[in-house]
Formats: structure tokens, sequence, C-alpha cells
């Protein structure tokens, strides 16, 4: 969070996410250690060095006792983190329950928990209701924390509330609101039943922004069809308020992963990647064990191909680095031995003694292996069902200015729309059609792989999390002083 040459900040940033870029550890009573959190969110956040920010969420950790909360808020305070303390209830019925059981999976088209209708409507009372109290906790942090000037930015489904909690305490405060995931189709919206609430609150920012047109079409579309309000090629007006909303397509900090090819640790593991699977080719899929990520698709997908080119069988092998995630959400707990499963089936159908097709982990890899293994790829499989972005996909393009490997991609990431024309797209849903696309990606000419990669690395160089995050908050400051203009004439 510091700028490395030592210019002057640009502006006080007050960066409120549900998750803080590092969660904390408990060592002992007083102790703690910090390391660092997964998922895109914070990937591309810390990618931001432009403003003087400090980031207000969560430290992914039940802290009952005062004096460690006091210990913890003092080791965050290095990091320029400031935690909101949640309780395991409201951790239970926020996080796993509204959030990562009902908004995540609806906004990713699929569907609200359907089981038992009657104990869900229950459930979801109780989990909407302790959605609104955390969002409150968050904002009662931002209000002690802010201060004239500051620019509030809100990450993601987990804030919809915040907006409204922040705007009703201080209708100067400059807020805005981002959403990482997909915003559905407003038909899709409105099967929920907090539908409203959830538009007016985030309508209560200044700019709402998303990574795609298509995404925010879908929400002006929700509120115009939902709300009955006015959509306007600006945005959405509400009795003569403009709340801006518009496209802000995520990168990454690019610079950091070629940057890291050259650290000599990265060479070696590269090295010895090399050697182990010299010989054949390399396949990659790294994604958080989330069931948007279609990685039973994917392996379905690989399976197929081996099937249908025998040939192929002893020349390649697919890499599947999936990090547990999320894992008291019943949901996950089924992918991952759902995943399990097809893969042992899978290893034990076409493995040898010496060799398996499939090497799956359930772990998360450093940012050094990470990179190696992103450049020995000559493959990587994104198959995502759906994705708010996909900056796995960007990663791998960001590693491969050496080798040039192809990128196959789901259409329905965000990515896509950015990273079509260098890409294999594919429907993830259509196995046949990934299976036939694993073959035309390893059958590919280097003029062509060439020629798809620079399109992409270009892309991925130039649209960086810095320039994203840049955009948005002038945007934002412009959104402001207009709306203040609008009101005095
Ligand atoms: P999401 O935000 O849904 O997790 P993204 O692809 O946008 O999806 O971002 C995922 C981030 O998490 C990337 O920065 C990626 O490098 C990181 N990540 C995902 N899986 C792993 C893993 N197994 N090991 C290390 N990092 C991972
Ligand atoms: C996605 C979400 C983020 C979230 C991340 C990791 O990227 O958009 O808001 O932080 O997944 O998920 P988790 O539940 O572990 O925070």
């Amino acid at each position: 969070w510091e700028r490395p040459d030592g210019r002057p900040f640009r502006q006080r940033l007050l960066v409120v996410a549900n998750r803080l870029p590092v969660s904390a550890v408990r060592r002992g009573e007083e102790s703690w250690s910090l390391e660092i959190s997964g998922g895109g969110l914070v990937t591309a956040l810390l990618g931001v060095k432009e403003f003087e920010a400090r980031w207000i969420g969560w430290a992914g950790v039940n802290v009952p006792d005062e004096a460690g909360q006091r210990a913890l808020t003092k080791a965050l305070a290095e990091k320029r983190c400031i935690p909101v303390f949640l309780d395991e209830d409201i951790v239970h019925q926020y996080y796993n329950g509204y959030c990562n059981n009902i908004l995540w999976p609806l906004f990713h088209y699929l569907g609200l928990p359907q089981e038992d209708r009657l104990a869900t409507t229950r459930s979801f009372q109780s989990q909407f209701a302790a959605y609104m109290k955390a969002n409150k906790m968050f904002a009662d942090v931002v209000n002690q924390h802010y201060e004239e000037g500051d620019v509030v930015w809100c990450h993601d489904y987990h804030l919809m509330f915040l907006p409204k909690c922040l705007k009703d305490h201080n209708s100067k405060m400059k807020v805005g609101w981002f959403l990482h995931t997909p915003f559905p189709s407003s038909e899709i919206h409105r099967t929920l039943p907090s539908r409203k609430e959830l538009l007016h609150a985030v309508l209560a920012a200044d700019l709402v922004g998303f990574h795609t047109y298509d995404y925010a079409r879908h929400f002006v579309s929700a509120c115009t069809r939902i709300l009955g309000l006015e959509g306007t090629p600006e945005g959405v007006e509400d009795q003569g308020r403009l709340t801006r909303v518009a496209a802000f397509p995520i990168g990454i900090d690019s610079d950091r992963f070629i940057r890291a090819l050259e650290v000599p640790q990265v060479q070696d593991h590269i090295k010895e990647l090399k050697d182990r699977f010299a010989g054949r080719k390399v396949m990659l899929g790294v994604d958080r064990l989330d069931m948007i990520k279609g990685i039973p698709q994917k392996i379905l997908a690989f399976e197929k191909f081996l099937e249908e080119n025998p040939n192929w069988r002893d020349k390649v092998v697919l890499l599947q680095i999936a990090v547990p995630t999320r894992t008291d959400v019943p949901e996950y707990q089924k992918l991952t031995s759902q995943v399990h499963e097809i893969v042992g089936r899978i290893n034990g159908r076409f493995g040898t003694l010496t060799a398996v097709p499939i090497h799956h982990l359930d772990r998360s890899l450093d940012f050094h292996a990470l990179c190696a293994l992103y450049a020995v790829t000559d493959v990587a499989l994104v198959t995502s069902l759906r994705d708010g972005m996909n900056l796995v996909s960007y990663e791998f393009v960001a590693c491969q200015d050496a080798k040039k490997g192809v990128l196959i991609l789901s259409e329905f990431a965000g990515a896509a729309q950015s990273l079509g024309a260098g890409a294999i797209l594919v429907n993830p849903w259509n196995i046949t059609e990934v299976a036939s696309s694993i073959g035309q990606a390893l059958n590919m000419s280097a003029e062509e792989r060439e020629k798809r990669h620079r399109h992409n690395f270009m892309h991925v160089t130039t649209h960086t999390a810095q320039e994203w995050a840049e955009t948005f908050v002038s945007e934002l400051n412009d959104t402001v002083v207009e709306a203040q203009l609008r009101i005095r004439q």
C-alpha cells in the first residue's frame, strides 16, 4: 500500500470489502500471524498504488476477547488494515448464509437454494437480518475512520447495503460501490425476496461499477423493471437524483508477474517443472474450489479428450490446483467430494504405474510457485460456468511471453470480452466442444499461438489494476462534483 517511488499519494481512499487482504491466524493469546488472502478482489486491489489506501474488512477469524481484538487491531494497522469483528453467529448467517449460499449462487445464475422451501424462507429472513446487521457494523467502522475529502469505495455482494448506511449517516460522503461478480439478468434478480431493498441500498452510492457493460445493463434494467425507476445513458434516476452506473473492467498488476519470472527461485522452479514433465504437454487449471468455476466440467472434458485421442494419453498432463474456499457451506463440501471422485476415476482409467493424467491439488500455491507453473503451461483451461472477470486468465497471459501458450476460456467469464480474440472461447457446459478445443489448442501452430498471445498480452499489460482503480476513483470524484453543480443550478 505504499508508493515505492516516494511521490505523494493522490488521495485518501477507504477500501471497504468483506475480506481484508490478509487473514489472521492466532498464534497465542495476543499474538497473530497474517497471511495473504485469496480471490480476485484482493489480487486486483493489491495492484493499486496511487492512493493512500486504508482497507476496512473482516480478518476471517472469530476474536471474542478484547485483548485478542486489541492485539490484532495493532498487527493489522501495520498493513494499513482496519478490522471489523464479526462473531460466529453473524459469520454463519451473513457470510456463509446470505452472502455465499444465496447471493453468490444467484448472481452466478445458479438460482436460490431449493431444498426445503419453508425452511429456506425462514432462514432467509434471519440471514437477511444478519446481512443488514453486518453491513451496519462495517458502516460504523467506516464512520469512525472517515475524514472529510476521503473517497469510500465499497466492494462486492457482501456489502450492498453499505452505501445506504453510509449516506444515511453523512450524505456528503463520496461513496462508490463495485461488484466483482456478474450482475444477473433482471429476471434472475427479481426472484430474490429482498430484491428491492438491495437495489435501493446500492443506488444510494454516487457511482456504481461493474466489470462489463452487460452487467451494468442488467443492473439498470433491474432498477427500471423492479423499482420502476428511470434508466438513462448515465445511470439510474430517482426523484431527480442520479446514480451513475458504468463498466470498469478490472485488470492485474501485470508487471509484478513479469518481474517474478526473473527471480532466481522462480527460474529454478521453472527448470524443475520442465524436467518433471519433459515429453508431456502441460495443461493447467487454477481456481478456488467453487461451483462457479466448472471444475467437474473441465475434468470431464479432459477425460473425453483422452478417450477420443489415445495417442495423446501419455503425452499430456492436467494440473488442477484448486484452493478450498468457504468450506463451512455444504454446497462447497459436496463439490470437493465430487471433484475427488471424478479425478480418482479418470486416473484409475487412464493412469499407468508411472504416470497419472491428472494431478489435482486441494491447496493454494505461493506467488512464486504459481508464476513458475503459469510459465511452463502449454494450455490453460478456464471453464467457469459464470465468472465476474476471472483474473487467473490474465495472470496466465502475463507469464506466457516466452512460451506463448494457449488459453481456453469460458464465454461466460467476463474476461471473454477482453481476451476473447486471443483465446479459444468455449461453452463449458458442452463437454464435447471443450474436448475438441483441447485438441485444437495442443495442435495449434506456433504462428497462430504467437498471434493470439500478442493480442492478449497487449491487453493484460495495458489494462492494469492500477488503471482500473484510477479510472473508478476519478470518475467518482467527477460524479460528485457534477451532482453538486446540478443541485446549485
Ligand atoms: P475469484 O475472484 O473468483 O477467486 P479470479 O480468477 O478472479 O477468481 O481470482 C482468483 C485469484 O486467486 C487469482 O489471483 C489467483 O491467482 C488466486 N488463486 C486461485 N486459486 C489459487 C490457488 N490454488 N493457489 C494460489 N492462488 C490461487
Ligand atoms: C471472489 C469474491 C471476493 C472474495 C473472493 C474469495 O473473488 O468476489 O469478494 O473475497 O472470491 O472468497 P472469500 O469468500 O474467501 O472471501
